[in-house]
């Protein structure tokens, strides 16, 4: 197989259309699919439908050059390609199990579409599966859709993905690593060509492996942040800076100094949602998985500690103005899924409080959770008037916010749950583990 090979992704939400952008960069021919006729007409001309660092630019370039294409039909997609990666959304049930519905439809319809193709095609689980779903459910149903054997009749790999959202496209472009879990070596190879202008080592595994390494990654680095929050709320009651500690115990290589920002707990589409599916994977399979069950109990306190700070401070929250700067799960991004704001805000609600709110990217969608809270046009605007401000994502931006800025506020109270604050600008502001 030379270049020519042509890639279909199903699904074209954060992580199909990031890889199709990237496989395209590396000079691929790649076709995404969506059900959602709005977010591909946008594709199509050259306007990415979410907010992602350098997406833009690069999707306009590529679209100018023909190198993407986006379509509503998945038959078309499949038929016009040698490769397909399904790369729909795998969300929580309530009891935390995943709901695969969306790995089933596209299963099925990938398997339809491939009854009438004659030559080898390669079908990759993108998409953050638990582990036995490849072999228990899409190849199943690829092969029902086929009536063809998976093997001998169509490859199937489990090739998960490492993008963290706001450098995604720097992720996929620049790996650690690339997992590639793998029906038989033929299947393997064919993935593996698409990997060979990387830097990064390419392991070769089982399907199931390669599920599980998603999973026990993205739950390690929940973890890590967990414990740098449990050791940041030991420091806070100690008087001390959980950062400066975290410095001393990061420089040791077994641990590295990454993800030990302690704060308010880790939110986004994937840690809270992929350590409760590990756990009740693991209850299915007969295992209590106690430490991942206290990493999700300690996360989900972890926001309230600004509100008990915030109380101290100020007493009673009602009808207070409270100014809260940040509403994105994190910087870089408009995502506010399991963002420690939501939490924040409904309990300052809860409480009595009036919240006036300002992020740079995240206000449109907070608004479709929160629409009768006030946003403000810029930091300072929300500050005017505040009884107390609430710093919760760490946007770059703030970090020029000076003691000027704050002097709008009625009160003084300024409390951080994110490092995002520059302690030589303003003066007096508290963090919840420093
Ligand atoms: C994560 C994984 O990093 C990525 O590999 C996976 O594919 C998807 O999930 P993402 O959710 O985009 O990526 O963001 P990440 O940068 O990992 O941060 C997740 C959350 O943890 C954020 O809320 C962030 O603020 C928080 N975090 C991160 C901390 O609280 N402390 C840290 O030290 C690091």
């Amino acid at each position: 197989m030379r270049k020519q090979v042509r890639i279909s992704l199903i699904g074209a939400g954060y992580v199909g259309l990031t890889t199709a952008v990237g496989f395209s960069k590396k000079g691929f021919k790649t076709i995404l699919m969506d059900i959602d006729k709005e977010k591909v007409e946008r594709i199509n001309s050259g306007e990415s439908p979410i907010y992602e660092p350098g997406l833009r630019e690069m999707l306009k370039e590529l679209r100018r050059e023909g190198n993407i294409e986006a379509t509503t039909n998945l038959d078309y997609a499949v038929s016009e390609s040698e490769i397909t990666f399904i790369c729909v959304p795998t969300p929580s049930r309530r009891n935390g199990d995943t709901d695969l519905r969306y790995i089933e439809d596209s299963s099925k319809a990938i398997g339809k579409a491939l009854r009438l193709k004659e030559h080898y095609h390669v079908v990759a689980v993108k998409s953050t599966v638990p582990p036995e779903t490849t072999e228990r459910v899409v190849i199943p149903n690829l092969e029902e859709g086929s009536g063809k054997k998976a093997g001998p009749g169509f490859g199937v790999c489990m090739n998960p993905e490492f993008l963290r959202e706001g450098s995604a496209l720097e992720d996929f472009l620049n790996p650690d690593r690339i997992v590639i879990g793998e029906l038989d070596p033929r299947s393997g190879e064919t993935l593996a060509f698409l990997y060979r202008g990387f830097a990064a080592p390419v392991l070769r595994t089982s399907l199931k492996v390669a599920e599980m390494i998603k999973y026990a990654s993205n739950s390690f680095l929940a973890m890590k942040i967990t414990y740098a929050n449990e050791i940041g709320n030991i420091c806070k009651k100690l008087g001390i800076d959980a950062y400066e500690v975290m410095k001393g115990v990061g420089l040791d290589s077994r641990i590295s100094p990454h993800f030990l920002r302690a704060g308010i707990g880790f939110g986004g589409s994937c840690f809270p949602k992929d350590v409760l599916a590990l756990v009740s994977k693991a209850e299915k399979l007969g295992y209590n998985a106690s430490l991942l069950k206290e990493v999700i109990n300690v996360n989900s306190r972890q926001p309230y500690r600004m509100i008990d700070l915030l109380k101290k401070r100020i007493g009673s929250l009602k009808g207070k103005r409270i100014a809260v700067l940040g509403l994105a799960f994190k910087p870089e991004t408009d995502d506010v899924r399991e963002s420690p704001a939501l939490r924040i805000v409904s309990e300052l609600i809860r409480q009595g409080a009036g919240v006036v709110a300002y992020d740079p990217k995240a206000m449109f969608n907070f608004r479709k959770a929160f629409p009768k809270i006030g946003y403000a046009e810029s930091a300072k605007e929300a500050l005017k008037g505040a009884d107390a401000c609430l710093v919760v994502t760490e946007w770059r931006e703030f970090r020029d916010l000076t003691d000027d800025d704050f002097s709008a506020m009625r009160g003084s109270v300024i409390i951080e749950g994110r490092r995002a604050l520059d302690p030589k600008k303003v003066d007096g502001f508290e963090g919840v583990c420093w």
